[in-house]
């Protein structure tokens, strides 16, 4: 059980006839619970894999099992939180989170949203919209409307990437936080190498849309970036994640 990806391609377009693969020949197992950072450089494929496993996009080959189940399109099962919160402007908190429960009529409703206002802890903003919120906040309570279907799997695309330094560090604690307590499978895309050492339980680089590395993190939490063994990691990753520009340095001067 788990998440299976075996065999993933996928291609936007056609070179003299053949697909020019995005993603080719990814293949991953992730198990329940487990916290999953995806790294590597802008255009590798990274949103692409994160859209497959929503379910926006259909693979060319290959396929996506979440517990045994084949992915068929986009499910509340599987939530995503992108860069830019997505709440609506003219609901509250509250309500942001309550809506897709609403939607499907479930009677718990307001329960399980008090469940989730107090796990992101924001009880007193519960009726504050959205413009007043910091982006922090706002990403928070992203989460936990992604979180409040139940899913299974929380899809994180550079979720802290329009946050400040300060704001961007809370949030590492705060997503561990919530990770700890929800017990959720979470695939988070990053391109800060520290950010992915500090959250991931396994670190997969992603290079030209093939998996080059899979690395588990073997570091007690809460995690101490000054630690040695901590920038160890960190080194380890640029090092590969240089290697891939000067590659593509390589290629573009031929
Ligand atoms: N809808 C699309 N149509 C055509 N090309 C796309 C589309 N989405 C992504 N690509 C291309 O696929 C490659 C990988 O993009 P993406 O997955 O967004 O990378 P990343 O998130 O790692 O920066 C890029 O070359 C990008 O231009
Ligand atoms: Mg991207």
């Amino acid at each position: 059980m788990g998440v299976s990806i075996q065999y993933l391609h996928k291609a936007f377009d056609l070179v003299d006839g053949k697909p020019k693969y995005v993603l080719e020949d990814v293949n991953l197992e992730v198990e329940n619970g487990e916290f999953i950072c995806i790294l590597g450089k802008s255009g590798c494929g990274k949103s692409t894999f994160l859209n497959l496993l929503a379910g926006y996009l259909k693979p060319d080959k290959g396929r996506i099992a979440v517990n045994g189940v084949d992915i068929d399109g986009p499910s509340e099962t599987r939530g995503v939180v992108f860069q830019q919160h997505a709440l609506f402007p003219w609901y509250t908190v509250r309500q942001n989170i309550e809506f897709g429960l609403r939607l499907r009529k479930q009677k718990d409703a307001a329960e399980v949203a008090s469940k989730y206002i107090q796990m992101i802890g924001l009880e007193i903003y519960e009726g504050a919209y959205p413009a007043e919120l910091s982006g922090g906040m706002a990403q928070r309570v992203g989460i936990a409307r992604a979180l409040a279907p139940d899913s299974d799997v929380l899809l994180m695309d550079e979720p802290l990437g329009a946050l400040d330094a300060l704001t961007r560090e809370l949030m590492r604690q705060e997503i561990t936080r919530i990770w700890q307590l929800s017990k959720k499978t979470i695939f988070f895309i990053t391109h800060s190498v520290p950010e992915a050492v500090y959250l991931a339980d396994r670190v997969v680089l992603f290079k030209d849309g093939h998996i080059d590395a899979d690395v588990p993190i073997d570091l007690s939490r809460p995690r101490d970036m000054k630690t040695a063994a901590f920038q160890e990691y960190v080194e380890q990753f640029a090092e590969r994640l240089a290697e891939c520009e000067s590659e593509q340095r390589a290629v573009q001067a031929e």
